[in-house]
């Protein structure tokens, strides 16, 4: 028996050494399936008790665990690989999502935007359009009422008859040269007022003209235009030519010459009454804060409120002794801001519309 055995324990060592070299070649990391095929060998030789045989059987065994193992570190490795592949390929896609999304709100915003742009211009040019139109009726409105106004003007002092009256005008042929005289005196002793009468009373002329008012409304309002600051006759030189800003007393002062000139035309005789108004009322304004009597809009009788008009105007044009000339733009500027202030505003539209016709070339001359 001692022989059979050597000789079997021999042929199963070297059966399992084939066997396990052969089946792990053949089956590769499979060794599970080697270490079954070594199980089977001890099944059909576990009646041979060989500690050499179990020694090669348990050594087969704890490679084939080993190798087990390094497989199953290395497949979750793998497996830990692509999982983290997987991630970042889903973080990659998300992003890209995101990007995408971004993108398309932006181009979205940004036709809303050009969309809203597109619109406002549109808006914007309809309602220039719009403002453009008004302001052609607006215009037009304008004139029409200004031509209103100018009937209205006329047709009032047509029925009122007060300038119609051919012995006013008759009775003013006497006192002309008496007026011319007493201006002359008044000029001759300022110079720098020199003329002022003379281009007031052109400037009065023709705007009546141009109002289409009555010729014997025009003589009456021209003649008070031509003595307009008669009273000036009584203020004293150091008043009247004083270069620098008048005090109280002698703004006061000043301010009586309307006073004066209506007194001097009064006393010149009783009939002037309508040149004597004229001259009192030549510094109200329209908004009631002239001076003397602090008359108010239509109580300002209505040559007082042309000559108002062409006296500041001649005062911005002319250099004074304090001060030098305005150019006519700013002169048109002055008055159409003191519009409803200082004046009538139909009649600085009038007068401002028809510069040409009304102040012509007085002033081309000065420097
Ligand atoms: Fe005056």
């Amino acid at each position: 028996m001692a022989d059979l055995n050597s000789t079997s324990k021999e042929i199963v060592e070297g059966a399992i050494e084939n066997l396990a070299v052969e089946e792990s070649e053949k089956h590769g990391t499979d060794i599970n399936y080697v270490i079954d095929a070594l199980d089977d060998a001890l099944d059909v030789f576990d009646v041979i008790d060989s500690d050499a045989i179990k020694d090669k059987i348990a050594a087969s065994k704890e490679e084939a665990r080993l190798k087990r193992e390094e497989a199953k570190r290395i497949k979750d490795e793998a497996k830990a690989a692509a999982l983290a592949e997987k991630e970042r390929l889903k973080a990659e896609s998300e992003e890209l999502k995101r990007i995408a999304l971004e993108q398309k709100e932006a181009a979205k915003k940004a036709l809303q935007e050009e969309r809203e742009a597109i619109k406002a211009q549109n808006l914007a040019l309809k309602e220039a359009k719009l403002a453009e139109i008004k302001a052609a009726n607006d215009a037009k409105e304008l004139e029409k009422e200004k031509e209103r106004f100018k009937k209205k003007v006329v047709e009032s002092l047509t029925k009122d008859n007060k300038y119609e009256t051919t012995s006013q005008n008759r009775k003013l042929g006497p006192y002309k040269n008496a007026f011319t005289a007493i201006v002359a005196v008044l000029e001759a002793r300022d110079d720098y007022t020199a003329h002022h009468s003379e281009r007031v009373t052109i400037m009065c002329e023709n705007f009546c003209k141009v109002l289409g008012l009555p010729s014997a409304f025009t003589t009456v309002a021209t003649t008070a235009a031509s003595i307009h600051d008669i009273g000036k006759a009584g203020i004293q030189d150091s008043t009247l030519k004083k270069p620098g800003a008048l005090d109280d007393d002698q703004w006061d002062e000043m301010k009586s010459h309307c006073l004066i000139g209506m007194q001097i035309i009064t006393k010149a005789g009783e009939d002037l009454e309508y040149i004597a108004q004229g001259i009192l009322a030549h510094h109200e304004r329209w908004d009631g804060t002239g001076y003397p009597m602090k008359l108010e809009g239509e109580e300002i009788p209505y040559m007082a409120r042309l000559i108002a008009i062409c006296d500041s105007t001649d005062a911005m044009l002319s250099s004074r002794c304090y001060r030098r000339h305005l150019t006519e733009d700013i002169c048109i500027e002055e008055l159409i801001k003191n519009k409803g202030k200082m004046y009538q505003p139909e009649l600085v539209d009038i007068f401002v519309d028809n510069w040409d016709e009304i102040v012509g070339d007085l002033y081309e001359e000065v420097e």
